[in-house]
């Protein structure tokens, strides 16, 4: 069985094609940085706009991949939520339209979910159950992962997503949105982190919830008590990024040992971050722990993801077409346990 993927819910356009047995066949991704980058973060009728341009194209090209024409594709899986209302019915449409067309079911994938499962693309992969540290521009989650579509929330952040702390930090710092990558790569060059001292917040808070905004609180009274040169920068970046990693890193372990799970899986677009993949990856084989990531490409918002929880949907449910094939909504907000 091959599944289209369509995933449009922020600022990227991913598309794919995932085969029940041969796996992936083809990805296209395309994304809208460089629009909103001026704006210093996404504008959702932008976004809305620019799917629009890129969704068709983008299919198209993806089936020119992996050598197949649409009549193969034996069901679509679109990002129905969270995300922004415009984004997400561009992708709702196209899905829904194909579905009707070609008269073929289409499944309705909730993006955390595309996210969480991500990891098993890749191989080795985790088996269910695991622990699931989802950390993206939108979400910061601590999730235990019963098996497809069980899901159970341990912790959150209260305020500010970690991605969105990496990207408001470093819009303090000059960067460019979303400034998570280029946040990181500064701190590479930074080498006083102990000169700052940030706060760990939540840090004793006795749960799995998270909080970020202090952090850039603190970053922006470090920036306006000092004389902001490269270096300083650099060592500002170092320590935010610490700070951050410190607090994803005891959650998550605690989680673990508290849930009695051995399988840590980190998704989402911070998952990319190589520091805190190297800490993880230290602090997990240190207690006989595992910890798996997604491949980098899979890390932020893809058509993979969306393709592979359809097909892996299919897979445990079977679908009932009739009853999909017509219906067509968003859900820019979805809570992933009412799955
Ligand atoms: O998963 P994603 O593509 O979008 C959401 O679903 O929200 O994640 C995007 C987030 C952005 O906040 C971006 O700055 C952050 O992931 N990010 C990173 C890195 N690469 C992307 N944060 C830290 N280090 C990175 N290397
Ligand atoms: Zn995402």
């Amino acid at each position: 069985m091959i599944v289209l993927g369509i995933e449009t819910s922020c600022d990227e356009t991913g598309i794919a094609l995932y085969h029940t047995e041969h796996g992936l066949l083809s990805h296209t991704l395309y994304s809208q940085t460089e629009i909103h980058n001026e704006y210093g973060g996404v504008v959702p009728e932008l976004a809305s706009r620019d799917h629009i341009r890129h969704v068709v194209p983008l299919i198209k090209q993806a089936l020119k991949e992996a050598n197949i024409c649409l009549k193969e594709v034996n069901a679509i899986a679109y990002t129905q939520g969270p995300g922004l209302a415009g984004a997400l019915l561009v992708g709702a449409c196209i899905g829904s339209a194909l579905s009707f067309a070609l008269g073929i079911p289409v499944l309705h994938i909730h993006h955390l979910e595309g996210h969480l499962l991500s990891p098993l693309l890749s191989t080795p992969s985790p088996t269910f159950p695991f622990l699931a540290l989802l950390v993206s521009g939108g979400h910061t989650q601590l999730i235990r992962v019963n098996d497809i579509g069980q899901y159970v929330l341990l912790g959150e952040t209260v305020d500010d997503a970690a991605g969105e702390a990496f990207d408001k930090t470093a819009k303090l710092l000059g960067l460019d949105y979303p400034g998570g990558r280029a946040l990181a790569a500064l701190a590479e060059q930074g080498g006083r982190s102990s000169h700052f001292k940030l706060p760990r917040p939540m840090r004793h808070s006795g749960d799995f919830n998270f909080s970020f905004s202090g952090l850039k609180t603190a970053v922006s009274t470090l920036i306006k008590n000092h004389k902001i040169t490269h270096q300083v920068s650099a060592d500002i970046a170092l320590s935010f990024q610490e700070a951050v990693i410190d607090i994803l890193t005891e959650k998550s372990l605690s989680a673990l040992v508290q849930t009695g799970l051995s399988q840590l899986v980190v998704a989402g677009g911070v998952g990319a971050n190589i520091q805190l993949r190297k800490r993880l990856f230290r602090e997990t084989t240190n207690m006989g722990a595992t910890v798996f990531f997604p491949e980098f490409e899979f890390c932020t918002d893809n058509g993979a993801m969306i393709a592979f929880a359809g097909a892996m949907r299919v897979q445990k449910q079977g679908i009932n077409c009739q009853q999909l094939m017509n219906s067509f909504t968003v859900r820019a907000r979805w809570d992933l346990e009412t799955l």
